[in-house]
């Protein structure tokens, strides 16, 4: 049942824009309007804008765009329905009957259920002869029976129809255990087939305590090392983090950031149980602004090699960027932490207390491993560490914080400070051009539709397609223009299928009496919701005015009736007269 007009008018009402966001984007003011750094992509400028107004968001830098439902979706990666379960909880309202029982929710909660049954059979088959190879190898690696059962770990047996067929048996279809990734159907289409064989497994549990996705590791040196669920109606893989659950209950407001699962065990098995691990990926945005919910500060432990040191340097931007204060831990032995602590034995928890205690932050962290690439007694190799460096420090915000590393530099390096402050102002410069040339380039392709998604019909029909866009803004915002711009032009005079279909539908909500941004999140993808949201945003109330209407359906309809190769080879010849009749006497 689709959620009544009523209802969601009075869910936005009660839900405060600008409240519910800042209660995840650093926020400031700018004019009538909040901006911030977007969540949903990785950035250094703010493109994130927030009206208050007309209670909207759009992103300039990815696009995405929509109302607070919409934010609500992305952020807490909820579908449609729960995203207003979850606001309205927040409201103090309600849910109309029946709006419940939607079919995603119920596939999500089928899920779920078959992974709890799943994790209780993999745990069990651990303890079986069958698992003994699993079991043996977590002995190996120095987890006790203790730390098996905390994470619940357990062991897929080699056959691969063991968990389909006990999950069967529990009256899980062989479709649910498809959705839920547990399974895949043979390749004659017959029988489903346990995804995960011969591995010890790793299940990851959200917030809530579902078992959402498990991980798997192979016992041998076969490849691949790890299988992760892939993303599921109940798992976003770039939106969770393995352990949050436990580290989110330690009272603490700093996070360990590890690359793999058994780090985090090890670290828990040594008492630091704010260890988290992202889940065979790299660190995402939306990962970075799930742990600015739960922490301050981040210390960053990734593994002493190449990729480890590369991984450190993505994860330090996107930490950065949501706000985190940040600490680079160095792994002084050893490749990982799980090793390091291995290797140390009784006295593992120590050492690593001693070597986080130690850790420095992520400015001086770059610093030292950019000095290390430099020899400085080298005039011409100074100057290009010194260049490197200044750019590392004007990626601080704080001019005191910046001042402090241009000072460290002088000394360092015995060069005036000064003339160091100098170089860093220029490089500033040189940034903010930078910057607003890459703006630029963005609105130019913006206006030139090359990457509509949604329209597809923009980039040939640039011309309508803006026309066309500016008039549904004005209706949005003009209501009571409505009889008029309807005496003028129709639906069926667009020239995009997709402006069509939004213009017929903020006519039929304005004739029914409801705003059309009330509904349109129900009524439409989250693609289109951003598209249209931008659609709103490119207007312009001062230039907006009633010839610009006219003149916005003057181009539709001429643009319409333009003759194009296509349009002629499906017109018979009696219609390409009258259409060039047409033409004429207007001309
Ligand atoms: P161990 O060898 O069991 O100690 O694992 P590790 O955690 O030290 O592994 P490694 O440093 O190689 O990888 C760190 C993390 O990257 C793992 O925990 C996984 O999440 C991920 N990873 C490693 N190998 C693979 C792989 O083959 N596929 C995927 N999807 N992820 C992997
Ligand atoms: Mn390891």
């Amino acid at each position: 049942m689709a959620l009544p007009d009523g209802f969601l008018y009075e869910l936005k009402e009660r839900s405060d824009i600008s409240d519910i966001v800042s209660g995840y984007v650093n926020l400031k003011r700018r004019g009538r309007n909040l901006v911030g750094l977007c969540p949903f992509h990785s950035e250094k400028t703010p493109s994130f804008n927030l009206y208050p107004e007309n209670g909207s968001f759009y992103c300039f830098g990815c696009g995405a765009g929509g109302d607070v439902i919409t934010f609500i979706m992305k952020i807490e990666n909820l579908d449609y329905i729960e995203a207003v379960k979850f606001l309205a909880q927040r409201a103090g309202m309600d849910m109309p009957e029946n709006s419940y029982d939607d079919g995603v929710g119920k596939l999500r909660m089928r899920i779920f259920e078959a992974n709890r049954e799943a994790a209780r059979f993999y745990n069990k088959k651990l303890y079986e002869p069958e698992g003994r190879e699993g079991l043996e190898y977590f002995y190996r690696r120095g987890l006790t029976d203790n730390i098996i059962r905390r994470f619940g770990l357990g062991y897929s047996p080699k056959s691969r129809y063991a968990l389909c067929d006990h999950l069967k048996a529990l009256g899980f279809s062989s479709a649910e255990l498809v959705a839920a990734n547990l399974a895949f159907m043979s390749s004659d289409g017959r029988r489903a087939v346990d995804r995960f064989a011969d591995r010890v497994m790793f299940p990851i549990i959200d917030l809530r305590g579902n078992v959402i996705a498990f991980g798997g590791r192979i016992l041998t040196d076969q490849k691949p090392k790890y299988l992760n669920t892939s993303d599921t109606p109940a798992f976003k893989k770039s939106a969770n983090l393995f352990s949050l659950n436990n580290a989110k209950n330690t009272g603490e407001r700093t996070l360990i950031l590890c690359e793999g699962y058994m780090d985090v065990i090890a670290l828990n098995k040594a008492g630091f149980k704010n260890a988290v691990a992202t889940l065979g990926t790299a660190l995402t945005p939306e990962q970075a602004v799930l742990m600015k919910r739960y922490a301050d500060e981040v210390v960053i432990c990734y593994d002493a090699d190449e990729a480890g040191q590369k991984a450190t340097a993505r994860a330090i931007t996107l930490l950065r960027n949501a706000g985190l204060v940040i600490r680079v831990l160095s792994i002084p032995e050893g490749k990982d932490p799980d090793e390091f602590i291995r290797n140390k034995g009784d006295k593992g928890a120590a050492a690593f207390k001693n070597v986080l205690d130690n850790s420095g932050n992520d400015v001086e962290y770059r610093l030292q491993n950019l000095k290390t690439k430099y020899d400085t007694n080298n005039p011409e190799q100074k100057a290009g560490y010194m260049t490197e460096a200044l750019r590392i420090v004007s990626s601080l915000d704080s001019a005191v914080e910046q001042d402090i590393y241009v000072s460290k530099l002088a000394g360092e390096l015995n060069i005036d400070k000064a003339s160091i402050s100098a170089d860093l102002q220029k490089l500033r410069r040189k940034k903010e051009n930078e910057y607003r040339k890459r703006d630029f380039t963005r609105i130019s392709t913006e206006l030139s539709g090359r990457d509509d998604k949604v329209n597809t019909e923009k980039a040939k029909h640039t011309r309508a397609a803006k026309a066309e866009e500016m008039l549904i803004a004005f209706l949005v915002y003009n209501n009571d223009m409505e009889p008029q711009v309807s005496a003028r032009i129709t639906p069926q005079d667009f020239v995009t299928k997709f402006n069509a279909q939004l213009y017929a539908y903020v006519v039929e909500r304005i004739h029914e009496g409801v705003s059309p941004q009330t509904t349109f999140t129900r009524d439409f993808t989250s693609d289109e919701v951003s598209k249209f949201y931008a659609i709103l945003h490119s207007y312009n109330s001062q230039t907006a005015t009633k010839q610009a209407m006219n003149e916005y359906i003057d181009v539709i309809l001429e643009e319409k009736h333009k003759l194009t190769p296509e349009k002629i080879s499906e017109m018979s010849p009696e219609e390409i007269m009258a259409s060039l009749k047409k033409k004429k006497s207007k001309e």
